[in-house]
This record gives structure tokens, C-alpha cells and sequence, in this order.
């Protein structure tokens, strides 16, 4: 991996490892996908002030999220069939993370379970909930996840129903994989992929089989996500969820300054401004146009982060300067597990901080903590 430079490249490796119907799982965002192109291209529109002759020693990227320290304010997002990426997928990544400082995410569609995860790491890891209509199932769920002490809870809010994404109906995505001969032949050409999955048994929702009844098809996202999720989620369910878990809280899925006024008002931590990776409402605006406008309304009540389009650290220090407390990356911590397991993730995580410390230098500062928007060229 010594001429991975940037994550473009992470991805165009991870293309060549991993099944065309994976890749392009992680690679696809609804209908057109207009808005995951423009969660990335709006991060390009944005410049930076170039500043000169001022100290540049002893420079420092760590911060908190909700409190918790992080090596750098990028944490991994929650991200469906990760360990379909590679085998055993989350419990690497989980572990890339851990040893990094920063903290991992676990979803609710992963493929290793929570106690997977928490018996590959050392440290507490956070899990991604989904509201099923089964209430039991999702106290169970919060249940398991205390067990296994995870330290945040954060709550999706805009997947009650699932967005549409072309190339997984083209593509016939299912976890474990369907045998027919098209789906044979994406995964022979990826042997090292193929014999590393052979040597696992965790290749279906680890979070879900076996614990919960009446699902019947759970191999297909889409069908499960309409039988089971839950499309009448409303804020009493957010008030009901942050009671039973009674932890650190963080709300995902917020993009409308009226949504984030509401977000505020339930006592969570912090939450995540994002439009699912583009993999939802094709046609809504970028996380990143949106975050100063939230950051504006509700940035003194509650702390605001960011996911969608971040491909560097470059990325990264635009969204602390305009006032975001955390990051999160999925579609480029995958790329590196796709491209190369463990180290493939702890790769894309130090591509990122590279980039990060480079360009808070050359715009003149030394701490993290102090990046505001007068870093940003107007
Ligand atoms: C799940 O969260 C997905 O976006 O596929």
C-alpha cells in the first residue's frame, strides 16, 4: 500500500478487493445521487486563508467530542455490512480506531454484534441504534449495548424508510450473498476476499439473528427495512429512547435548522448534521452547506457534528471552522478496510491526520481547539 496517498486512492484498492455488489454498497447514494456528489463538491467551494510567518511548533489536533477525548475530531460513522467490506470488518475497524484514539461506531446493520466488537476492543465503542416497530427487540438492543459498555448512544433519525439506491436493486446486495451465477462470478474474481470471508462465520446481521422473531427475508435491506423499522418514529420516541439508555446521546440524520431547534430541545449530547451520505433524500442540500445555519441557530445549546462528503483532512478542518465538534468518516474508513483490513483503516485514518495538521499549519494555527471561521477565505 506504499503509493496510498489519499483516499481516492484507498477507494480505486478497495474496488479492485472487494465484490462489485459491496463496493458498490458503500459507493451508492439514492436515485441520482446528486446529493453525494454535492456532500463532496461543496467541500471543494470552500477556501482557505493562507497565512505566513507565524510559529507552526508544537501543533495539536486532539480535542473532545460529548466530552470524550479523541485524538482527532474524526470519528468512524456508523456504516451498514461493514464486515461484508472484509471479513470480521468491524471488529477490525473497531480495533484501527481504538488504537488511534478516535472513537468507532457500530450500526445497528452490522455484520460482527455488538459482543463481537466488544471482545475484539479494550476501550468503549459507540453503537448506532435503529427503531424497529418490535419495542422488545429495541430494549434488547439498548439492553446489549450497555452490557457491552458502549459509551454513546447515537440515534438515527432519517432511515425510517430506506432510500433508493439503484445500484443495490441492480446489483441484488444481500448479506450473506445470493448464489446465482452473476454474484459467483463477482466474488471469484476477488479470491484474497473470498478465502478471508471463508475463514469467518459472521456473514449475515450479527446484531439480529438470533434475536429477534418474525423476520423473513433478512438477507434483502430493503424488504427487512420495511417489514421492521419503524416509519412512525416521532420525538416522544427520542424522549422514551434517552431515558432507557440514560447515557450520552447523539442524534444523526439532522439537516434542517427547524429539525436541529427540536434536536436541541430533547436534552441530547450532541447531533450529527447529515444527509445519510446522500443515501436518503437525493435532491436535499449538502451537510456541509447546512451546518452553518445550524451551527448559527443551535451551537450554543447543544454540540454540533458533522457527517457526508468528508474526503480529507483538508474537509475535516473546514467543518471545525465552521463549527462543528466532531467529524465523522464512513465511505473512506471502509475504502481502507476494503483495500487492506486493520491497517487498511488505520491507514485512511492517518491520510486524514496528515492532512489536517499540514493545513492547520499553513493556515497559521497550532490547536485544533482554536480553529474558527477566520480560517476560511472569504
Ligand atoms: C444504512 O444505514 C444504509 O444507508 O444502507
Amino acid at each position: 500500500m506504499s503509493q496510498i496517498l489519499e483516499i481516492r486512492d484507498l477507494k480505486a484498492a478497495a474496488k479492485r478487493r472487494v465484490p462489485k455488489m459491496f463496493f458498490d454498497y458503500a459507493d451508492s447514494g439514492a436515485w441520482t445521487e446528486g446529493t453525494y456528489r454535492a456532500n463532496e463538491e461543496d467541500f471543494l467551494k470552500i477556501k482557505l486563508r493562507q497565512r505566513v510567518l507565524v510559529d507552526m511548533t508544537n501543533r495539536s489536533l486532539e480535542s473532545t467530542m460529548i466530552g470524550q477525548k479523541v485524538s482527532m475530531p474524526v470519528a468512524l460513522s456508523p456504516t451498514g455490512l461493514t464486515g461484508m467490506q472484509h471479513a470480521d470488518g468491524e471488529m477490525l475497524a473497531a480495533k484501527a480506531a481504538e488504537e488511534f484514539g478516535v472513537p468507532f461506531t457500530l450500526s445497528t446493520m452490522s455484520i460482527c454484534s455488538i459482543e463481537d466488537v466488544a471482545s475484539a476492543t479494550t476501550k468503549p465503542f459507540w453503537f448506532q441504534l435503529y427503531v424497529m416497530r418490535d419495542r422488545d427487540f429495541v430494549r434488547n438492543l439498548i439492553d446489549r449495548a450497555k452490557a457491552a459498555k458502549c459509551s454513546a448512544l447515537v440515534l438515527t433519525l432519517d432511515l425510517q424508510i430506506l432510500g433508493q439506491r439503484h445500484k443495490d436493486l441492480r446489483n441484488g446486495l444481500s448479506a450473506p450473498p445470493k448464489f446465482t451465477p452473476k454474484h459467483i462470478w463477482q466474488m471469484a474474481t476477488r479470491p484474497l476476499w473470498c478465502m478471508q470471508m471463508l475463514q469467518t462465520k459472521r456473514r449475515s446481521f450479527g446484531n439480529i439473528v438470533g434475536h429477534t422473531k418474525n423476520v423473513s427475508d433478512l438477507s434483502s435491506l430493503s424488504v427487512w427495512t420495511a417489514e421492521q423499522f419503524d416509519p412512525r418514529l416521532s420525538w416522544d420516541d427520542v424522549a422514551w429512547i434517552k431515558e432507557l439508555w440514560g447515557g450520552p446521546l447523539i442524534l444523526k440524520g439532522v439537516l434542517d435548522v427547524e429539525d436541529a431547534k427540536m434536536a436541541a430541545r430533547t436534552g441530547a449530547d450532541a447531533i450529527i448534521v447529515s444527509n445519510h451520505g446522500g443515501r436518503q433524500l437525493d435532491g436535499a442540500p449538502s451537510s456541509i452547506s447546512m451546518l452553518p445555519k445550524i451551527v448559527d441557530a443551535v451551537g450554543d445549546m447543544i454540540e454540533v457534528h458533522i457527517d457526508g462528503g468528508i474526503r480529507s483532512g483538508q474537509d475535516v478542518l473546514k467543518a471545525i471552522a465552521l463549527g462543528a465538534k466532531g467529524t465523522y468518516i464512513g465511505r473512506p474508513f471502509l475504502y481502507g478496510l476494503g483495500a487492506g483490513g486493520k491497517a487498511g483503516v488505520t491507514l485512511a485514518l492517518d491520510i486524514i491526520r496528515k492532512e489536517l495538521d499540514i493545513t492547520m499549519a499553513l493556515c497559521g494555527k497550532r490547536d485544533i481547539r482554536d480553529i474558527n471561521r477566520d480560517v476560511i477565505a472569504e
